[in-house]
């Protein structure tokens, strides 16, 4: 089990380019498998779950090859996926599982997914639901992996109201309609990222958006594209929050991808009174990019406006850093979510605030953090494994005098593998044992 070590580091500059998204790099792998034709993806994600899930579709027989951060799939089409010969293993990644739940429910053979101990412990109910009222048949440990996907199944379209604002869910039904008789519509109670709807029309395929509602008609085919995947802003949160609490910071994070339905992390920490700048906008591929500048913010503590809460879902543990060093309290709610993802965010960043002398209040949906500094470590920073607990308390160091400990942190690989290295490039001080 790895640790980092860091040290203090209070003076952060340089410019960096984090890498590629994670979510688009899932959705290039499936969506260019099941397409007609030839897809090539530049700026992949050459993360553990990015991998796990090109690793998932060449055991379907799909001929993917990779060269660094290139990647070329010749899809099969919607109906070309093989049988594989084993279960399919998909690690920590439970945008795997969910997404690919909805394409396996179609398929004609069984097909069964399982994952490391964090995912198998992950609500896959959020799925199985609406895939059932479609007519897929799933058997799992009591909604938890492992799952076994039985083929051969015909499914007709739905029109599912999202219980949950979940992306994964989502485009689990929306994947899953692709093969289904008829018209499949979900709804969904807050915006969440739409990766999948902007990279199906990429395809070619007819996506119909009104408000929050996405539709799509089963039966069409996909055409293969070219895909350039831009930064992840969630990996870029880390630097946002680092370069706002660091005492002397001037950094820029290039080419970061600033999709409407991603940048709440941007807005939040604006309201808190980050210097946060986006230079250089531009579109590609059908996603928008920009360059931020970060330079050291007086952050004031906010009531986290709940609208943003699943704009910014995965970067709540950077927040929390945030919050930590700024003057007053921050106040999060509604966000329960947090509580099923990679771990337990909420009680696993309150324990570890704990450690670092930070006056916390854990709510059932949510946290308040009162504003400090952080104080002599007094143990070991558990991360629980989870990769953006990892990394989100490697940047209290840019405020800490003291050495930090932080264990289990080989999960960073599952998306950011050069993490320690562009830390220590702008000036952050993290050994990696
Ligand atoms: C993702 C959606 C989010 C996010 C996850 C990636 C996606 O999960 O937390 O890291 O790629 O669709 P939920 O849909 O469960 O909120």
């Amino acid at each position: 089990m790895s640790k980092f070590i860091t040290q203090p580091a209070s003076k952060l500059s340089g410019s960096i380019k984090v890498p590629g998204d994670k979510s688009i790099s899932h959705r290039c792998i499936m969506l260019g498998s099941l397409a007609n034709g030839t897809t090539e993806v530049s700026g992949f994600l050459q993360g553990e779950d990015a991998l796990a899930t090109l690793k998932a579709f060449q055991a379907m027989g799909v001929d993917i090859q990779r060269d660094g951060d290139k990647v070329t799939i010749h899809g099969v089409g919607l109906h070309g996926l093989k049988k594989p010969n084993e279960p399919l293993d998909l690690g920590n990644s439970g945008t795997s599982m969910r997404l690919m739940s909805g394409i396996l429910a179609a398929q004609k053979f069984d097909t069964e997914l399982t994952g490391d101990v964090s995912l198998s412990k992950r609500p896959m109910g959020r799925v199985i639901n609406p895939l059932s009222e479609m007519g897929a048949v799933i058997e799992s440990d009591d909604g938890k992996p492992p799952l076994k996907i039985k083929g051969g199944q015909l499914l007709k379209g739905i029109y599912y109201n999202l219980p949950v604002a979940s992306a994964q869910v989502k485009s689990c039904v929306l994947l899953a309609g692709l093969y289904a008789q008829g018209d499949t519509c979900v709804v969904e109670p807050e915006t969440t990222r739409d990766h999948t709807e902007r990279m199906l029309k990429g395809l070619d395929y007819q996506v119909n958006v009104t408000d929050n509602k996405m539709c799509l008609t089963g039966g069409g085919e996909l055409t293969a594209t070219q895909f350039q995947v831009p930064s992840d802003i969630s990996s870029a949160a880390f630097f946002m929050v680092a370069g706002c609490i660091a005492p002397q910071s001037d950094i820029t994070l290039e080419g970061v991808n600033i999709n409407p339905t991603r940048t709440g992390v941007i807005d939040i920490l604006k309201l808190m009174g980050a210097n946060l700048i986006l230079a250089n906008e531009r579109e590609i591929g059908g996603e928008l990019l920009a360059d931020i500048r970060v330079q050291s913010s007086d952050l004031k503590g906010i009531n986290i406006p709940p609208e943003f809460v699943p704009l910014a879902i995965d970067e709540f543990p950077a927040i929390f850093i945030a919050a930590s060093c700024a003057e007053g309290e921050t106040v999060l709610t509604g966000a329960r979510e947090l509580r099923v993802k990679e771990s337990d965010r909420i009680q696993v960043m309150a324990d570890g605030l704990d450690i670092l002398g930070i006056e916390n209040t854990v709510l059932e949906d949510g946290i308040k953090i009162q504003g400090g500094s952080f104080q002599k470590p007094t143990g070991v920073i558990r991360s629980h494994h989870d990769h953006r607990i990892s990394m989100s308390f490697a940047m209290a160091s840019v405020r800490c005098r003291y050495t930090i400990e932080i264990d289990g942190v080989d999960n960073v690989a599952t998306s950011f593998p050069n993490f320690v290295a562009l830390s220590n490039a702008i000036g952050l001080d993290i050994t990696e044992i």
